[in-house]
């Protein structure tokens, strides 16, 4: 079956370099993208693409909504739906008074595969197509969490935690355990429909030495796969982590020492970074993940953005919900509140390069710009439909809207899954179907 979905349409070809940037992006106000068997066969203007469609298409209209690529989250945790909002005052005792017990249950299969089914409705609810997650400790959220993936066709990232101190008994595997369970991810997921497995051991302070060389070596012996991690979070949990590897110059060093920086490894947080690391994120290709309703929900700090992009020495970064220390799925909230770090810290951070971040940044950021992240023909027919106008509130801000960038922030500030009409996943609409 060949599709042709009519939209206005706005896709990236690079950052921007200001507001007025219009080179950075591609924009239709009368657009076109010709989808079959998951892929974006064509996209332009709907003239241009109308003539090159087969005759007996199947037309869908979206006007007046926009489509843009489907949204991609760089950063959560899918065991941590039942976390969300729970009171702490920071981040250690967030993680060991709710974080840690609740993990625990995904030992049981049944309640992975319940948390995981809930997790993709949430992300085509919101309209994310593609999502980096944390599995837990054990094997059985690791199944549940990429055969959830497999049903339902999506691109999605995530690794198997390797945890083995400082945790809950039922949290902890061994460097062994850490190692084979891994590996047995690996085998039987990666590559199988749109899954990628990542090397995940969660951070510093939960990995032994051991486990870390155990994570280097999956590392060398894998090593086009993603790593995922955390760094510099909050200033307890830095201080805990160097008094664990009393070697290393600094937090970055301990990942260093085990070679798990590089252009796939994937760091969570990354707010207090010295320069020194910030050099070293850099020359390594490393990427910082920004979490920025987690940061300030866990008071964790303001993530520097726009300071890290343009040093002489740039650390590349994207951004993510980081779901469950984060409080929202959307990917326009977690925008909004990157906004308001920025404004906080005398930046600005206009409606182009977050829309930028969501899509082709984050997608460059996972090294899988040629696949999603853009409406280019080719690549993976992952869209979504906003809606500018999509409560009553947005719908009177929207009567006096006059420009593009407008539009982009209002569904930034105002916009949440209501604003999703539609989610594609690899051409299939997805959203409409979801219970309620
Ligand atoms: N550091 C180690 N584990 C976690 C986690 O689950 N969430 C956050 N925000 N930070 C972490
Ligand atoms: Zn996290």
């Amino acid at each position: 079956m060949t599709t042709l979905i009519r939209a206005r349409t706005l896709s990236f070809l690079r950052a921007p370099l200001a507001m007025d940037d219009s080179g950075a992006y591609r924009y239709e106000s009368d657009g076109a993208l010709l989808v079959a068997d998951g892929i974006i066969l064509a996209s332009g203007s709907y003239s241009t693409v109308r003539e090159h469609a087969p005759a007996d298409v199947i037309e869908i209209d979206h006007r007046p909504h926009l489509v843009v690529p489907g949204f991609i989250d760089t950063h959560a945790h899918f065991p941590q739906m039942q976390v969300i909002g729970s009171y702490a005052a920071n981040l250690l005792e967030w993680l060991n008074t709710y974080t840690f017990p609740e993990e625990c249950r995904f030992v049981e299969s049944a309640h992975a595969q319940r948390i995981a089914g809930f997790f993709y409705d949430e992300m085509i609810r919101h309209g994310t197509t593609t999502a980096v997650a944390y599995c837990s400790v054990h094997k059985t959220s690791a199944d549940a969490y990429f055969g959830e993936a497999l049903k339902r066709n999506m691109r999605m990232v995530g690794g198997k935690v390797m945890m083995d101190r400082n945790a809950p008994q039922g949290l902890l595997d061994t460097p062994e355990m850490g190692y084979d369970e891994t590996r047995a991810v690996i085998e039987e997921w990666h590559g199988k429909g749109r899954n990628h497995v990542a090397i995940t051991p969660r951070f510093a302070i939960t990995s032994t030495p051991e486990q870390m060389s155990a994570a280097q070596t999956l590392a060398r012996e894998f090593p086009d796969l993603h790593i995922q991690t955390h760094l510099s979070e909050n200033r307890d949990e830095i201080d805990f982590t160097c008094s664990l590897f009393p070697e290393a110059d600094d937090y970055t060093d301990i990942y260093a020492s085990y070679s798990l920086l590089g252009p796939k490894s994937l760091f969570g947080h990354c707010i207090h970074l010295s320069e020194r690391e910030r050099d070293v994120m850099s020359e390594t290709g490393s990427i910082a993940v920004h979490c920025p309703t987690s940061n300030l929900f866990l008071g964790s700090g303001l993530f520097p953005l726009k300071e890290l992009m343009r040093r002489e020495k740039p650390v590349r970064v994207s951004v993510a919900t980081d779901v469950g220390g984060g409080t929202s799925y959307s990917m326009l909230k977690t925008m909004d509140e990157a906004y308001k770090i920025q404004q906080l810290l005398g930046e600005r951070l206009n409606p182009f390069d977050s829309y930028y971040h969501m899509t082709l940044g984050n997608a460059e950021a996972l090294s899988l710009s040629d696949r999603i992240g853009t409406l280019d023909a080719g690549t993976d027919a992952d869209l979504i439909v906003l809606n500018m106008a999509a409560t009553p509130a947005m719908a009177v801000k929207a009567e006096v809207v006059n420009s593009l960038a407008e539009e982009l922030f209002l569904l930034q500030t105002l916009g949440d899954d209501r604003a999703i009409v539609e989610t594609y996943v690899a051409g299939i609409a997805s959203k409409g179907s979801l219970q309620s």
